[in-house]
């Protein structure tokens, strides 16, 4: 890899504001993004579509391997269903290792790339330049999952919302396997009173830090 060659890993629990944050600086230093939760929910989506078990994990891992990156939309990735089917598939480790591979293999190429995920810093990417772990407490990310919902003309009870967002964070960070947890290197970024532009600003300032380091 090259000086310029940057990496810079997102992780952090659902709705934390990871994917905002990724897109914000990957257009602000000219760089890749991939929002690795979609590999997940593409590999849970391909199973459900075919009318394949969740929980065969050979089947699964080979859906997995066949994944073509460039065609991942969240618009229509983001069913409920599809996010719950992902974390199922994605306990199983053959899962984890084809769809890291693949990753792995984005975040290489050049000029380099703000992955986001729940293992970036950890397991995919542990040399990253930069490292963060968003998060925010579970009322204020079950809210923006709500006011998000709302906002797209559904409809969503909130208190269903934590319930869910609370038992998806317990079933990723519980995993054996590249389970959520902060890098050791990774900055805390605490998103529950601080809006997305104080994030992006307090995220370039450590970006830039790193970067003339
Ligand atoms: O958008 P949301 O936070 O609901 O989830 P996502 O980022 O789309 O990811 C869906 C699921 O994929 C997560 O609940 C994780 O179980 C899994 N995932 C993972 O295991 N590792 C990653 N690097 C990204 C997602």
């Amino acid at each position: 890899m090259t000086e310029q060659h940057i990496i810079i890993a997102i992780d952090g629990p659902a709705a934390a504001g990871k994917g905002t944050l990724s897109r914000r600086l990957a257009s602000r230093y000219g760089l890749r993004h991939l929002d690795t939760g979609l590999t997940y929910r593409a590999t849970a989506k391909a199973l459900l579509d075919r009318g394949l078990p969740l929980d065969d994990e050979d089947t699964a891992a080979d859906v997995a391997r066949n994944l073509d990156l460039s065609g991942l939309d969240r618009s229509v990735l983001a069913q409920h269903g599809v996010g719950e089917a992902a974390s199922t598939v994605a306990v199983m480790p053959k899962v984890r290792r084809a769809l890291v591979d693949a990753q792995r293999a984005f975040a290489a190429s050049p000029p380099g790339a703000v992955l986001d995920g729940r293992d970036i810093g950890t397991v995919v990417c542990p040399d990253a330049r930069v490292k963060f772990y968003v998060t925010a407490s579970p009322e204020v990310r079950a809210r923006r999952r709500y006011e998000e919902i709302v906002s797209q003309g559904g409809s969503a009870e909130l208190s269903a919302i934590l319930a869910d967002l609370e038992k998806r964070d317990a079933r990723d960070a519980g995993r054996t396997d590249s389970p959520l947890r902060p890098a050791a290197d990774a900055h805390l970024l605490d998103t529950s009173e601080m809006g997305i532009e104080a994030a992006f600003e307090a995220a370039c300032v450590l970006v830039d830090a790193a970067l003339r380091n």
